[in-house]
């Protein structure tokens, strides 16, 4: 059975993530808006990868026998100054999140909650991931600035993520 406490706090990463979905089904519909379909696909499967994250602790909760408490999901921003300016909102969410994951850690660690430790491992290896798939964009950007050809033939690529 898992502990209130630890209970409590993956509920309110379950949030977190589904905000994350939210916030990147947000910059889909802008890129879409703004004629980058590649970067808008991008998106999709980002948002997409944050429902799982959101499913994967709600499945936690109740192989444990605890209670999944959903809140309400705050509303995400809807415009950006540009491309390079939403990839970088990605990374600077992508890094507070790996700060609340790391804090349900340190939670876990001091419940000596195993079961939740070595879920929480699969989340801190994801999150280089997600930190070092913006990273990667924002560097392409950084690459090409403003020219507007290349700009296309990275939304040609962005659009190629897979799952
Ligand atoms: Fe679920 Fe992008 O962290």
């Amino acid at each position: 059975m898992i502990s209130e406490k630890m209970q409590n706090a993956i509920n309110e990463q379950i949030n977190k993530e589904m905000f994350s979905s939210y916030l990147y089904l947000s910059m889909a519909a802008y890129f879409e808006r703004t004629g980058l379909p590649g970067a808008a696909k991008w998106m999709y499967v980002q948002s997409g990868e944050e429902t799982g994250h959101a499913m994967k602790f709600f499945a936690h909760i109740i192989d444990r026998g605890g209670k999944v408490t959903l809140a309400a999901i705050a509303a995400p921003q809807i415009d950006w100054a540009g491309p390079m300016a939403a990839f970088k909102a990605v990374y600077e969410h992508e890094q507070f999140i790996s700060k609340s994951i790391t804090d349900l850690y340190e939670t876990a660690l001091v419940e000596k909650d195993y079961a939740a430790q070595v879920l929480l491992q699969w989340y801190i290896n994801e999150q280089v991931e997600e930190e070092k798939n913006a990273v990667a964009v924002i560097d392409s950007m950084n690459r090409i600035e403003a020219h507007e050809t290349a700009v296309l033939q990275l939304d040609h690529q962005l659009a190629k993520r897979g799952k």
